[in-house]
């Protein structure tokens, strides 16, 4: 007898517990009201469902609390240090690792030491961090996503794959010179969560060795990229996804990561790079910026939990349950008819609050207006990722549409369980049943730059 259970359930049971914001709908709807209809002014505690971010949102074992309690906060070479760093190590294969607080110190210190006003930084993606620390130097930020990535609709395997041709042109038309780096982003969170084949990663690594352009990678997300690896490409399937991971980064020459996502941990980040000179020149950037090079921003306690996340974050039956719940709830969204970016990627379901609203033109703020009935009926916060996020420009100055108007629900890691995915699936159901209700937008402020932070809006009745 075999037993093949159709429920799949969460790989972990449940130590410790948080209550969450269960509020009535005059609370919700005062709240909001006061936060100018935008959800990044709320209070958290007025949250029911919070898939904001996905970055240092997740929940810590018992492990990695416990491995806390050992933490070494010598100023100098801490033992939690030498762990941390072996654990990167281990996985990456790069030579030198310097931790730091977060992904942006870490592509800061980067692009700061080695970047020149004319350098132009090629990527699948870039991260809106990663593309503001080139342009901070002067350089450009380009982004050479293949095709297929720019179709939320299409079901294709790697829609996070960078266009190895246009790659290449690019080094050919402006010079090795100009290119003191490329870089890839797994998965592409820009572009939906979307992940990039091993065959693409060793393509770019060709011809960065080619032309002699030392070649990065971008890694917040290196084990939901390596497990989609493992389903969707041939000759991986037997692979462990520390394998997978060691090949992927053994393509790179070094890698900055945000290890608020697939670090399992609520704060971190390293730099990590084989050059023996762009090594001194990033550890001399450093000091003044982060701090010292064994601890660069992090307590000893956050780098012993960091060591553990970087392990527990390659378990197979963790990887297993982290993409299908993000698959359940988008497969869900989409059974109650409403569009989002195909296949669900690994972190997040996009929806497409364009074709979904589509009786509220792009000016108006579809994701937005989207994000706030949600909370307004249920409590869940979501992230426009459209018009307002983007703040396009036309020549005139005047505001341009963003390609899509997307509304992201980006998932915590073992945070929340399946009734949370089918309670918030219930309500975006409810918002398109009664889409007639949900009323464009109209700035009643807007800061100049990052505006959907701050700003502030009205209903268009
Ligand atoms: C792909 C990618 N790169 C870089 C970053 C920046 O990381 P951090 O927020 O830790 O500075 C993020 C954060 O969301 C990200 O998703």
């Amino acid at each position: 007898m075999s037993f093949t259970a159709r429920t799949e359930i969460e790989p972990f049971r449940i130590k410790s517990v948080e209550p969450i914001g269960i509020t009535s709908p005059a609370q919700r709807q005062a709240a909001l009201k006061e936060a100018g209809l935008n959800i990044f002014n709320l209070k958290a505690e007025d949250v029911l469902i919070d898939l904001l971010t996905d970055s240092g949102t997740g929940a810590m074992s018992a492990a990695q609390w416990s491995a806390m309690m050992i933490g070494d906060e010598s100023y100098a070479g801490s033992r939690s240090f030498y762990k941390y760093e072996g654990q990167i190590k281990k996985i990456t294969g790069f030579k030198y690792v310097l931790p730091t607080h977060q992904g942006r110190s870490a592509e800061n210190i980067l692009f700061s030491a080695i970047l020149k006003p004319d350098s132009i930084v090629p990527s699948n993606t870039h991260f809106d961090t990663t593309r503001a620390n080139v342009e901070l130097q002067g350089a450009e930020a380009d982004d050479l996503l293949v095709a297929e990535g720019k179709q939320p609709m299409l079901e294709a395997p790697f829609k996070g794959n960078m266009d190895v041709a246009r790659l290449e042109d690019l080094i050919k038309r402006v010079g090795r010179e100009r290119i003191p780096v490329v870089m890839m982003t797994v998965t592409n969170n820009g572009g939906g969560g979307q992940p990039v084949s091993m065959a693409n990663l060793r393509e770019v690594s060709q011809v960065c060795r080619k032309y002699g352009i030392p070649f990065f990678i971008d890694a917040c997300r290196f084990a939901e990229n390596a497990m989609f690896i493992k389903r969707r490409e041939a000759g991986y399937a037997d692979k462990s996804p520390l394998e997978i991971t060691q090949e992927m980064f053994s393509y790179a020459d070094g890698a900055t990561m945000s290890a608020k996502k697939d670090g399992l941990a609520n704060i971190g980040g390293f730099l990590a790079m084989n050059d023996d000179h762009w090594i001194e020149l990033c550890r001399n950037r450093m000091i003044p910026i982060e701090g010292f090079v064994t601890y660069g921003g992090l307590a000893g306690y956050d780098m012993e939990a960091l060591a553990v996340g970087l392990e527990e974050v390659l378990d197979e039956n963790y990887l297993n349950y982290r993409l299908n719940q993000t698959a359940y709830l988008g497969q869900k969204i989409l059974d109650a008819g409403v569009p989002i970016v195909r296949p669900t990627g690994g972190h997040a379901v996009f929806i497409d609050a364009g074709a979904m609203l589509s009786h509220i033109p792009w000016n108006q703020y579809p994701g937005t207006a989207l994000s706030a009935y949600l909370y307004e009926i249920a409590g869940i916060r979501s992230c426009e990722i459209g018009t307002v996020l983007f703040g396009l420009k036309n020549p005139d100055g005047s505001d341009a549409p963003a390609p899509n108007e997307l509304l992201r629900l980006a998932i915590p890691r073992r945070m929340y369980t399946r009734s949370h995915m089918d309670y918030v699936a219930e309500a975006v159901a409810y918002a398109a049943e009664h889409k007639n209700e949900i009323h464009g937008l109209r700035f009643t402020y807007a800061a100049p730059v990052l505006r959907h932070f701050t700003a502030r809006y009205e209903w268009i009745s």
